[in-house]
């Protein structure tokens, strides 16, 4: 038996960021989209667990450093199961580039071994098991678009009507997300202590007005993380020049910028090199469903 999941990328509408809790992790307000860029997280039985990476994270460690690897040593023990499995995840998510590439993985990783070793457990159960790995993983199983709030693993799904055209701007090298956070605590602004999403950017949402939504998205970490990756900062000026509305994806350093469908990627792609030669484009669309068997 085989069982194969794919696991949607995540971009943040909006991203409202408070101040650092004892704990080294801030109490967040943010909108959340999945959208239709995958990995796919595939499952064998087999007497260990173990893991393998293809697509373009075929370098990356397959051991416990990896949230996949985490994710299934952390069911197995929740669970008691004593079987192990092969685990392959075949990666087309930016590495480091603030689109929860890794939370991704791990949430495949959930979804398909409970389907392997028959768990039969509830999207409750999932989600909690999810929030213990990391603060994206929740959202990355529940897909859709949604409210987070504390570290962003407390989620309401959200009213959203109508689809996002985007393209994501990403980056040879990636950003690391404590490091953009810590940026954030030095040199950014007096953070609340609990921060908000303007209820007028919900209404947009649910509204289906998409232009609002694209013009009032705003990403309290975006100045930090250009600051520390001068192509994502070109890329971002180029956008500005062109009047493309974006902002950058989560920590950075991807630009995500809407797009309405008559944008050509080509012509995009084009853009984007003259400013930054090694950048790449990708197209996608949001909202989509959290990690799903396929
Ligand atoms: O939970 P996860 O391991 O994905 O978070 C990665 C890092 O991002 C954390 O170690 C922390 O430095 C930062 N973070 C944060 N506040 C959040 C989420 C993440 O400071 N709400």
């Amino acid at each position: 038996m085989t069982v194969s999941v794919r696991a949607p990328a995540k971009v943040n509408l909006y991203l409202a960021v408070g101040a650092p809790r004892p704990d080294g992790y801030h109490p967040l307000a943010t909108v959340f989209q999945a959208v239709d860029l995958y990995d796919t997280v595939t499952v064998r039985p087999a007497d260990e667990i173990t893991l393998q990476m293809g697509g373009i994270g075929a370098h990356l460690p397959t051991d416990y450093t990896n949230l996949a690897m985490r994710a299934a040593v952390h069911l197995a023990e929740f669970a008691d199961v004593e079987e192990g499995a092969d685990i392959f995840v075949e990666k087309r998510i930016p590495i480091a580039g603030g689109m929860a590439g890794g939370s991704a993985d791990a949430a495949g990783t959930l979804v398909a071994l409970d389907r392997l070793w028959a768990l039969g457990l509830s999207q409750e159960q999932l989600l909690r098991i999810g929030a213990e790995l990391g603060a994206d993983v929740p959202f990355c199983l529940m897909g859709g678009t949604a409210l987070g709030m504390n570290r962003g693993d407390e989620l309401t799904p959200l009213l959203s009507r109508g689809k996002y055209s985007w393209v994501f701007v990403t980056q040879e090298a990636g950003l690391s997300t404590p490091d953009v956070f810590r940026r954030f605590d030095l040199e950014g602004p007096e953070a609340p202590e609990v921060p908000e999403v303007d209820t007028r950017f919900l209404a947009a949402l649910a509204q289906g007005d998409t232009e609002f939504v694209a013009r009032h998205a705003q990403n309290d970490l975006g100045e930090c993380a250009l600051a520390m990756h001068t192509d994502a900062r070109a890329i971002m000026d180029a956008c500005h020049r062109a009047s493309l509305p974006a902002i950058v994806s989560g920590s950075g350093p991807t630009i995500a910028v809407f797009v309405s469908q008559d944008e050509c990627l080509d012509s995009l792609t084009e853009l984007m090199q003259e400013a930054v030669p090694t950048a790449q484009c990708v197209a996608a669309r949001g909202p989509v469903p959290g990690a799903h068997v396929v």
